[in-house]
Parts: C-alpha cells; structure tokens; sequence
C-alpha cells in the first residue's frame, strides 16, 4: 500500500493568529488565560503540547487551573468508556464558569469527539461549549477561535482528511529535558476492540527530514530523553517511497550528536522485526526497553481480536529479544474478558505473564466501543466475573515483579535525574528501561546524567550515585 501522505505547513493559520491576538485585546482587554486539559495517552500529551503552542501565539498566558481562565480546551480520549465519563464530568464544570464570565471560550478536541454520537451529545446537552475540533484539524485552532470570538455560531468541525500531515505547528514543550516527538499518525491495524483507527484515521508517517529536524532541535535546546511516539511506531515508513522504516530512523536519530537518550511507544508485536531487535542492541542511546502489547495469550482470542500473531509467534519474538537484549525490560498491555473469552482463555494469559516475567504491565477490563467489530460479538462473561480474573492477573504480575527485583540489586545505571523524590534531598531517575529508582542527589542535578548503584528495594529501587 502507498502512503500517500502529503506535506503541509501551518502558513495559513498563521494570519488567524494574529488576528486573534489583536481580538483579544480588544475584547479582554488584559493578556487572556488559557487551560489546556489533557486526558489519554501520550500522542494527546504531545498534541496538547501544539495547543499551547498555537495558543501562546495567539496571545493567550498558559495557565494550569481552568477556574480564571478566558479559554478551557479539553483534548479527550475514547480508548475506554471510563475515560469520556471523566471527559463530560469536567465538562460539565465549565457551565458554571461561562455563567460568571461568559466571554470564555470553551472547546473539545481529541479522539472522543470525533464519534458521532458524543459531538451530537455536545451539540444538544452541553450549549456552552463553543468549539469542537476532531483529531484531523485541531491545527486550526486559531481560525475556529477567531471565527467564534468574532461572533460566528458554535463551531463543529470533524472532517477527517487521512492522508495530510501538518508540519510547523508552533509547540510549547512540558518540560525541557524530556519529550515527545511523533513521528506518525492513525492506525492500518483495526484490532477488533480499538477505537483508535476510526478517530484518529489511517497510518501516515511523517518525512524523515522533518523528524530529524525537530529531534537536533530538542537536543540543541538541552532535552536529553526523547520518545519517539507514533499508534504503532514500528510501522514507521511503511509503504514510503524513501524507504527508511523503523529501525533505520532510529540508527540515523541514535546517530545524532549529542548526550541524550531515545525511546519509543507504541510498538506492535507483528512489526518488530529481527532487523529492529539488532538495531536496539547496536544503538547505544536506545533505551533496553521494548514495549510489546500482547494483549491475551490465547491463540482463538487473539484471532478474534485480530491481532495478527498467535501465542507461538509472541512467545518467539520474546525468545528473539531476550536473546538480542538480555538485560531489557519487556512490558506490555492486556485486556481481559474480551467478547467470547473464557476462564480457559485467561489462564493462558496468566501463563503466558508467569513465563515471560515482564518488567510491567498495563492490564485493562474489555470496554465496548461503539462502531468496532468486538461491539456487536457476544459476551456472555458478567463484568464482576472480568473483575475478579483482573484481580488474579494483578496479583501474578505482583509476584512476578517481586522475583524480577533481583535484576536491578549491584547494578549501576547512567540515570537523568528526572523528578525530585519522595523525601526532601532524593530525586528519581529511571535505569536503562522502564524501573524508577530514588536516590540522594543534590536537587541541582535535575535533569543530568549521573551514575546510580542500586543498592535495595523498598516500596521502589533506592541507590546512590558513584563517580560523579
Ligand atoms: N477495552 C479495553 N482496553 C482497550 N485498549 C484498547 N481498546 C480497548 C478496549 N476497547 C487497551 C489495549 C491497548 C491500550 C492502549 O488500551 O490494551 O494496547
Ligand atoms: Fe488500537 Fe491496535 Fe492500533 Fe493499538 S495497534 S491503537 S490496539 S488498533
């Protein structure tokens, strides 16, 4: 299949930002506020990190609270049901806010939006929000503010253009030592249970000029722990016609001078080749951590879910990783009580996490979502009956987190300093893959490298820094 993908830049938004900043002058008549609200996985994180930056251009101060800000957005996330009931409840919060102060603009943006139904549920329950956006034009934020502070109608604009990306959005990062870059967007896969696909489109990678780019950018403005982040980032370049895939972007970013480190989110199992494995262990600033979603380790669910690889082919690909990188951490996400899943079926998901000793997990009971496949397949299984399996799921991760402890004890790791700890004069950093560890540091160290023994475990990996 072609990736079609055609490249655009933000110029035409540009004029709208001015525009803005001169209408809100005028209108607030002091430098407006606004609160960005993020919910969901790290893609929203990133693209609410273009929000702020669109909205800084646009004049606006970027604050945390939502109680005196001049523009609320909500950048939502539709993986599971529990989410958008979070989304609506906060919603809800701002009917009060536009009572008091009714120049405020609120807006929704995100995957939950883009459903039909729950934009039809904003247009006719909530009148107070003023704009909502879907994941393929939440670049033009300055234009639907401008049109609604002008005075136009709500605004509801959803329209999904799969194959156009973005380039130049102005960003405005968290944090300055660690961040998120995309490097695509959308998802081909359509496992039968995910949402994903249909509102945030299909697969399109980005130009590896671009990538590049933006990555010596970060590194030159002193970010020194970059994730790579994409639906399913091992498929990057598929179908491209400059034929540099996955493994290849990442020896060329690993190539790139400087002190910093690289990870990656999210992989499919069926896109982590032999080559990508080999490229890991060669790149020395690739983090020893490769996150594997199995999902459930029976073959029929599996088939049914749509996975593309059976319990076998996983089990073998593990095989290859601990052979390739001994020393990585392995995680991975699983659902449980998915349509048609029965106790056999998760006892070979339990066994399959007793025999691969993943360092984490992330464990999730099935949601229906409205519109996929696994929506209309029988499920016979009573919601307390998921729960009590997820509750024997916990407690095997649980032991087997307690035997991979042992991994971690004598061993010293070049760590970024990247929190500050639980007690006054610790910070925290994380080893070569995915485990935190504690320990005492000078809080000026903040976002170095120093070089932590780990020492023991308790309630966390504690160390102490060596040779600094
Ligand atoms: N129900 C429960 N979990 C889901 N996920 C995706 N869709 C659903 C759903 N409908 C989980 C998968 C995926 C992770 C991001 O969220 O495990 O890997
Ligand atoms: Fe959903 Fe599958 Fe795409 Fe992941 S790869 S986002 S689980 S469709």
């Amino acid at each position: 299949m072609k990736n079609i993908a055609i490249t655009t830049d933000f110029s035409e938004q540009t004029v709208y930002t001015k525009r803005v900043r001169e209408l809100v002058f005028n209108i607030y008549g002091y430098i407006p506020k606004a609160c960005v609200n993020t919910f969901g996985c790290q893609q929203n994180v990133s693209d609410s990190e273009r929000l702020k930056g669109m909205l800084s251009a646009c004049g606006y101060e970027i604050v945390d609270h939502m109680d005196d800000a001049d523009f609320i957005i909500f950048n939502t996330c539709a993986v599971r049901e529990h989410a958008e009931m979070r989304v609506f409840g906060n919603i809800g919060m701002t009917k009060k806010i536009k009572a008091e102060r009714p120049n405020a603009v609120v807006a929704v943006c995100g995957c939950m939006v883009q459903q039909e139904h729950i934009a039809q549920k904003l247009k006719r329950s909530y009148p107070y929000v003023d704009i909502v956006m879907g994941t393929h034009v939440f670049h033009r934020l300055p234009e639907f503010l401008y049109k609604r502070l002008s005075g136009s109608p709500r605004i509801f604009e959803l329209s999904m253009d799969n194959n156009t990306i973005v380039e130049d959005i102005p960003v405005k990062r968290d944090g300055t030592f660690k961040g998120w870059l995309p490097i695509m967007y959308g998802c081909n896969n359509f496992c039968t249970y995910c949402i994903v696909p249909y509102v945030r489109g299909r697969e399109r990678s980005r130009e590896p000029e671009k990538i590049i780019a933006e990555f010596k950018e970060m590194v030159k403005n002193g970010c020194k722990d970059i994730t790579l982040l994409g639906q399913n980032v091992n498929s990057y370049g598929k179908g491209c016609e400059h034929g540099i895939n996955f493994a290849k972007l990442l020896r060329m970013l690993n190539d790139v001078e400087g002190d910093f480190v690289i990870r990656f989110m999210t992989s499919h199992p069926k896109d982590c080749t032999v080559e990508l494995l080999d490229t890991i262990r060669d790149c020395k600033k690739v983090t020893r951590h490769l996150h594997l979603p199995f999902q459930s380790g029976s073959s029929k669910i599996l088939k049914r879910m749509n996975r593309y690889y059976d319990r076998e082919g996983y089990l073998q690909l593990i095989k290859n990783a601990k052979e390739r990188l001994p020393d990585a951490d392995l995680t991975s996400d699983i659902i449980v009580g998915f349509p048609g899943e029965t106790y056999e079926d998760f006892k070979e998901t339990l066994s399959l996490v007793k025999e691969v000793k993943f360092a984490s997990l992330f464990t999730f009971i099935y949601s229906k979502r409205n519109g996929t496949p696994a929506a209309i397949m029988d499920d016979p299984i009573t919601r307390e009956e998921k729960g009590k399996w997820f509750d024997e799921l916990l407690k095997a991760q649980e032991e087997v987190a307690k035997e991979n402890i042992n991994k971690y004890l004598g061993k010293t790791y070049r760590v970024l300093c990247d929190d500050f700890g639980s007690r006054d004069g610790f910070m925290t950093g994380h080893t070569n893959g995915t485990a935190v560890i504690e320990f005492k540091a000078e809080q000026n160290l903040l976002g170095q490298f120093v070089e932590v023994k780990v020492l023991g475990y308790e309630n966390g990996l504690y160390g102490e820094i060596i040779n600094n």
